[in-house]
């Protein structure tokens, strides 16, 4: 079995991340090594809990922790504020104390609503991340940002709650529809325009590289953001880039254009924009790497359209909108602008 790359994250706590290869039942062994025996609620959804549920409840179980588990139905329509309630219920029900920990067994939805049950369960107690998707693996399950949904927008509702340990076998990933693998492409295309022209050109190609050293480079670029500015105020708006866009699309589908594909679409408005705003153009180099994974390039939506909801969007704040623009690949910046002028630019663009 290779072993496990280890990368750890000082924030307002000092987290370790291990990234695995086939060591799935080994996750009780990581965990006694690091925290004494208690009772692990595990919250997960029920595509994943069938896959995996077993594995990691024997593990924890063998390694001398008691575990319990609450099922809820996969999807973000799950992310709600009442799934958080019934699965603290469960908590109760098992006589959770403030030693024991909760354990987040999937994607994005499982981890950002056990990360806020966490954080707010007694005030607050430890929780684990188990990411089993990519886009889990390489965003949402580092950095803190736990949220549930509510009628008038998405993660409106949260919390920054860092997680005491992250533990990822990539082998889990093999069982992703490839649309869910695709969505968290999006995701690693994102950290190479952002801050590594590198790796912009390694996963330029898909399936032309190492998985696990790719999603390693993902995690340590959000590592350092997060060290930077764990509480984003400042530069961890970058891992917004394609996000403003992209939200706007995702919102205006119904939520048929899945997140990831409404991010590859943001980022090509991102690079149109910021040729109109004055910088050198790469909507040509990111959307052939955008195409290459498969993604529809086209925004269906008009600037005015998109512009309604970006003004809805909860990072605006005082009138104006900071959008991320690249000024290189693996160079954007933070440009701060009066929300009239997003929607000047993007018909300028041509939406
Ligand atoms: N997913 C964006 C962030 O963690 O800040």
């Amino acid at each position: 079995m290779a072993t496990p790359t280890l990368i750890t994250v000082h924030a307002s706590g000092t987290y370790d991340i291990l990234l695995t290869k086939g060591s799935l039942s080994n996750i009780g062994q990581a965990l006694k090594e690091r925290f004494k025996p208690c009772t692990i609620a595990i919250l997960s959804d029920d595509k994943v809990f069938p896959l995996y549920g077993k594995t990691v409840t024997e593990s924890l179980e063998a390694a001398g922790f008691r575990a319990v588990s609450h099922v809820i139905a996969n999807g973000e329509q799950s992310k709600t504020l009442d799934n958080v309630t019934a699965f603290i219920d469960c908590m109760v029900k098992a006589q959770i104390t403030r030693t024991d920990m909760v354990l987040a067994l999937g994607g994005g939805v499982v981890g950002d609503m056990a990360g806020f049950a966490a954080a707010i369960y007694l005030r607050g107690i430890p929780y684990i991340q188990v990411p089993t998707t990519l886009l889990a693996a390489v965003d949402s399950s580092v950095g803190g940002k736990t949220a549930v949904d509510i009628s008038a927008g998405k993660n409106l509702v949260g919390a920054f709650h860092q997680p005491a340990l992250v533990y990822l076998d990539t082998e889990t990933l093999k069982t992703l529809d490839t649309a869910v693998m695709r969505d968290g492409f999006a995701e690693v295309i994102k950290y190479g325009i952002i801050l590594d022209r590198k790796l912009f050109d390694t996963v330029a190609l898909p399936g032309s590289f190492d998985l696990k050293e790719v999603i390693a480079r993902c995690i340590e670029i959000k590592r350092d953001v997060v060290e930077a500015d764990e509480f984003d105020r400042g530069m961890r708006g970058l891992l917004n880039f394609g996000h403003t866009f992209g939200h706007a699309i995702e919102k205006l589908s119904g939520f048929t254009i899945t997140h990831g594909s409404a991010v590859a679409r943001g980022m090509i408005i991102a690079a149109k924009v910021a040729k109109v705003y004055g910088f050198t153009d790469f909507t040509e180099t990111i959307t052939d790497v955008v195409r290459n994974y498969g993604f529809e390039t086209a925004c269906p939506y008009s600037a005015d359209e998109l512009y309604s909801v970006i003004l809805s969007d909860k990072k605006r704040s005082a009138g104006d909108i900071t959008l991320v623009l690249p000024r290189e690949i693996g160079k954007c910046t933070l440009e701060k602008m009066p929300a009239t002028q997003v929607l000047e630019l993007m018909k300028k663009t041509g939406l």
